[in-house]
């Protein structure tokens, strides 16, 4: 989604902003946009990638100071007028916004009533003519930006170039920016691990705050107008390149990465003496966590997956009640929250809006919430302030893999401590523990022969829909398939619990339907083995992930094998072979599978 790249020092700032902004691209985006200030300030746009605003850039562009921006249109279609940066009427004004600002039609009309001009559609360049009329009552650069703030409703990152003072001023309110402090120089950026190409030294910014930076200060205050300290905070360094390698494609080389990320996720977590997991990052003693009512778990898109899969471990292994909510609607629906009970984030990105305004709605009704966050010092992740980071490394494709493998992890292992502190014993805890300890190999075995995965992308390519289908614990396993091929090949997908087919989405088949079945072998096989005879008699073409060597290996018209897994653990298995359907049936329908269309890796609006 939207993104946010600031520099300010003695180097020429174009090359830094162009890096910046290309560092940004994973998260998705319309178009992009830079300002330079060099005397006056020149402001260069486009639609479109990085590259593409970069072909337009002079090859000289002087300036030691500058702005860019990574658009995702809410406020008005996607061209260049609405893309940012946006000027003040003259031109002495330039902001970069991120997030919401709700009273927009109210502020636009006033300035429209006072004879300003609008150029774009945006909720943002309110913003950029409100600051310059309130710089021309005092001159002060931070003071015109909180009288402005002050008038304004919503969420922001924003970052204001002014002609006339050395200065980036910046403002942060439910929208991540970070400051990157280097020597003589700072950077801004509102991902934070991009910053790590720069510097290690970074300072938050938190919700109602300005700051003024130079090449060499910061001065911090809140939208009040009270001085804050600065505390400045050494970024930490996550495991696994963010390049390319000898990869193709992002997607491609995180589900490979898929094996190293489980084991970083799982070392020094698991106590295979006493048969137990050891997240110590929850803070929760054993008897607190005997005590526990109920759990629940919210999130958005593959997270909510890895959380539906985390709610029936924890009810198989913890015997306690717990329920998956789609974070979206969770604030909406007046939650009755019960204090004494858990409460989990999972967010890869850490900074999805749904997720957490539904965060916080738990926390005012006095609950505490536990992230399951991939990125380090994200938004819900200090929101939370406790819980488990996942550990997957960088991930960079819009369509999720190695992160939800991890969520799934770390789920299984909290299942598994609050399971070990009520019901289950050492020898089951051992047990699932030795099969964890199996996984990563398992997939590396899986991922040397694959099986015939071109195989199924011939039957789903051109297909008008496909049906996933599992049971148990496969359900949202298929639901995450589903979600996959749906978010790189465009295709409609639509999942169910198997057992559902028959009540309904029956109707649809027709003769060449394609069904991907996720069926490994637990004890709810026979009855998913039932729903594909059901569905081969109408015509259906069946695409069947099975364990090897099963009795049904041949019910299929096409039989992807999976090493033989743990019946609780096999998620992490099943939905590899959906991960590569998703990845070849994309590049079979030529799309762009890492920046897939309208899609963003990180959304942080509503
Ligand atoms: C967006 C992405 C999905 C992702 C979801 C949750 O919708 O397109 O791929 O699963 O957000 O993201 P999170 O960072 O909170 O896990």
């Amino acid at each position: 989604m939207c993104g946010i790249f600031g520099y300010i020092g003695s180097k020429r700032a174009t090359p830094i902003l162009v890096d910046g902004l290309r560092r940004l691209e994973y998260r998705g985006y319309d178009s992009t946009g830079i300002a330079v200030k060099n005397g006056e300030i020149s402001i260069f746009k486009k639609v479109g990638k990085v590259s593409e605003m970069q072909s337009i850039l002079p090859s000289n562009i002087q300036g030691t100071s500058g702005i860019g921006h990574t658009r995702w249109a809410t406020h008005g279609g996607v061209t260049e007028e609405n893309a940012h940066p946006h000027a003040s009427s003259s031109g002495d004004v330039v902001i970069v916004h991120n997030g919401i600002i709700n009273n927009s039609r109210i502020l636009r009309a006033s300035l429209v009533a006072q004879g300003v001009e609008l150029k774009s559609e945006t909720d943002s360049e309110a913003l950029a003519h409100i600051i310059e009329i309130e710089l021309a009552v005092d001159n002060n650069p931070e003071a015109a930006v909180r009288r402005t703030l002050q008038k304004a409703s919503g969420t922001w990152g924003l970052c204001v170039l002014f002609k006339n003072h050395d200065v980036i001023v910046v403002a942060a309110n439910g929208s991540t920016l970070e400051i990157g402090k280097g020597d003589g120089e700072m950077f801004i950026s509102s991902d934070g691990p991009t910053l790590s190409e720069f510097t290690d030294r970074v300072v938050h910014l938190h919700d109602d705050d300005i700051a003024v930076l130079t090449a060499t200060s910061i001065t911090r205050s809140s939208l009040k107008g009270d001085r804050k300290s600065v505390e400045v905070s050494v970024l930490e360094k996550s495991w696994g390149e963010a390049d390319l390698g000898e990869y193709e494609h992002y997607m491609l080389k995180e589900i490979h990465e898929q094996p190293d990320a489980l084991r970083h996720c799982i070392s020094g977590r698991l106590d295979r003496v006493r048969g137990n997991g050891r997240l110590g990052g929850l803070r929760l003693s054993p008897s607190a966590l005997a005590k526990v009512p109920h759990v629940r778990l919210i999130g958005c898109g593959t997270a909510l997956h890895a959380a539906e899969i985390g709610q029936l471990l924890i009810e198989k292994l913890a015997r306690i009640p717990a329920v998956t909510h789609i974070a979206s609607e969770f604030r909406h629906n007046d939650p009755v929250i019960n204090p004494n009970a858990l409460h989990f984030a999972v967010s890869q990105s850490g900074e999805t809006a749904d997720t957490l305004s539904a965060i916080k709605e738990i926390q005012l009704k006095g609950a505490q919430v536990y992230g399951v966050v991939n990125v380090v010092g994200s938004t819900i992740a200090r929101q939370c302030g406790q819980g488990v980071y996942i550990h997957s490394g960088p991930e960079q494709a819009v369509a999720s893999t190695k992160a939800f493998s991890n969520m799934v992890v770390a789920l299984t292992m909290f299942a598994l401590q609050v399971g070990r502190s009520r019901s289950i014993s050492k020898e089951k805890g051992k047990e699932i523990i030795h099969g964890l300890q199996q996984i990563p190999h398992l997939i590396e075995e899986y991922l040397e022969d694959v099986g015939p995965i071109m195989e199924a992308v011939e039957l789903v390519k051109d297909a008008k829909s496909v049906f996933f289908l599992g049971r148990g614990i496969s359900a949202p396993v298929a639901k995450e398939g589903a979600l996959k091929l749906m978010e790189v090949a465009y295709i409609p997908c639509l999942a169910y619990p198997a057992g559902e087919m028959k009540h309904g989405p029956i109707a649809l088949l027709e003769e060449g339907s394609p069904i991907i079945f996720v069926v490994p072998n637990d004890h709810v096989k026979e009855k998913t083995v039932s729903a594909i005879h059901e569905s081969k008699a109408r015509g259906a073409k069946i695409i069947l992930i099975h364990e090897e060597g099963d009795e049904i290996s041949e019910e299929g018209d096409v039989n992807i094998a999976i090493p033989k897994v743990h019946p609780l653990l096999s998620p992490l298995l099943t939905v590899v072979p959906m991960q590569l359907i998703a990845y070849h049936t994309a590049l079979a329908l030529g799309n762009d599978v890492d920046r897939p269309r309208n899609l963003a890796k990180s959304v942080t609006v509503e």
